[in-house]
């Protein structure tokens, strides 16, 4: 029997169960996401990226700055010189302990919701300082599988072998189990791979933190697989997610050239090795957070009705293992007047 199963409150064979952080950060996080949603979905297909990512940014940057936490933003919105918020380094919360490592996508998907398209969500999560990975490099392979398929999984392996394992673990055919990819040119071969292996492919045009999350999630979301190489913060994101729901994922960095492969090096990192979720997350308190900005498989997004706006939420934690799903009901009127929401006029 596996053991790390019966013990609910352990999530990964490789942690050890740790002490936890003494309250549930996750419900404060998701006030920091439902705020970003909220800002982000008031500009929904507009067609300017830049002011909706803006607009996130504030807000869930504003909201981090109430949560009773000494936070660093492991993952953000980049470099300090390019980025003026979120930028990876800076501190976040209001400096009380606990001391955590916090990851930011204010909008995972932008185009989606600069379009109005499906999918884009407003993202966060923490675990104990020092136990996300970083890395300045943009890319990872990725591969994400549920609960049923944990150890299963093997990067190293074409992904064809892999397909077979997962069916095995879950006792399912190749052909039942469908692999979320996202749509680009760099995974043609990873495709036809798939294709010829018989299991059936979901496309996506954007928003692999969302695709990663509900392969993790069990009889949810129809999706069973997450492969394929999408941006390398959104892994982080996702395996925090993953560690919490018990699922597996697998990454490797994917340098795009020879000077990323050598500013991967000077990290310190080996672009060929496999990262396990340990090395994505050592956490053993970790919490993740996200809304839904445009409606989406997932999540539904941002509805506005005059002073009401309703917004829907997973928040999850990994020392309980609890995911929970929430649909809220704001006052914009009085939002507006109160911290910690900023919203653009309208
Ligand atoms: P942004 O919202 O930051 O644009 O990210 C959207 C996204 O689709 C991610 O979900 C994904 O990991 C990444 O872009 C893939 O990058 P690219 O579009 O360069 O292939």
């Amino acid at each position: 029997m596996d053991e790390t199963r019966s013990d609910p409150m352990r999530t990964s064979p490789d942690l050890d169960p740790g002490t936890p952080m003494d309250r549930n950060l996750a419900l404060e996080l998701v006030r920091v996401t439902e705020g970003a949603a909220m800002a982000a979905g008031r500009l929904m297909g507009r067609d300017d990226k830049i002011a909706a990512d803006r607009a996130a940014v504030e807000s869930m940057r504003r909201a981090l700055s109430f949560v009773d936490m000494d936070g660093v933003v492991r993952i953000g919105e980049g470099e300090k010189d390019q980025a003026p918020m979120l930028y990876i380094g800076e501190r976040v919360g209001n400096g009380n302990p606990p001391a955590v490592d916090v990851a930011v996508d204010p909008i995972d998907g932008t185009r989606l919701v600069a379009r109005g398209l499906p999918g884009g969500i407003a993202t966060v999560a923490l675990a104990e300082r020092d136990s996300l990975f970083q890395t300045h490099c943009a890319y990872m392979e990725k591969l994400v599988v549920g609960p049923g398929a944990r150890g299963a999984i093997d990067l190293r392996q074409p992904i064809a072998r892999n397909l077979e394992r997962i069916a095995l673990a879950e006792g399912r055919n190749v052909a039942d189990l469908t692999v979320v990819v996202l749509d680009r040119p760099r995974h043609e071969r990873l495709l036809a791979e798939i294709r010829a292996a018989g299991a059936r492919v979901k496309l996506i045009t954007d928003g692999d933190v969302a695709g990663g999350v509900m392969a993790a999630l069990p009889d949810r979301s129809g999706v069973d697989v997450l492969a394929g190489i999408g941006g390398a913060p959104e892994a982080v994101l996702t395996a925090c997610a993953v560690q919490c729901i018990g699922g597996d994922m697998q990454c490797r960095l994917w340098p795009r050239d020879e000077e990323e492969r050598r500013m991967v090096a000077a990290e310190g990192h080996d672009p060929d090795r496999v990262l396990t979720l340990p090395h994505l997350c050592s956490g053993h308190d970790i919490f993740f957070a996200a809304t839904g900005i445009t409606d989406g498989e997932m999540l539904t997004g941002v509805r506005f009705a005059g002073q009401a706006v309703r917004t829907s939420s997973v928040v999850m934690r990994s020392y309980s293992g609890t995911i929970r799903w929430t649909e809220s009901v704001h006052d914009l009127r009085r939002l507006r007047q109160r911290p910690p929401v900023t919203m653009p006029p309208g």
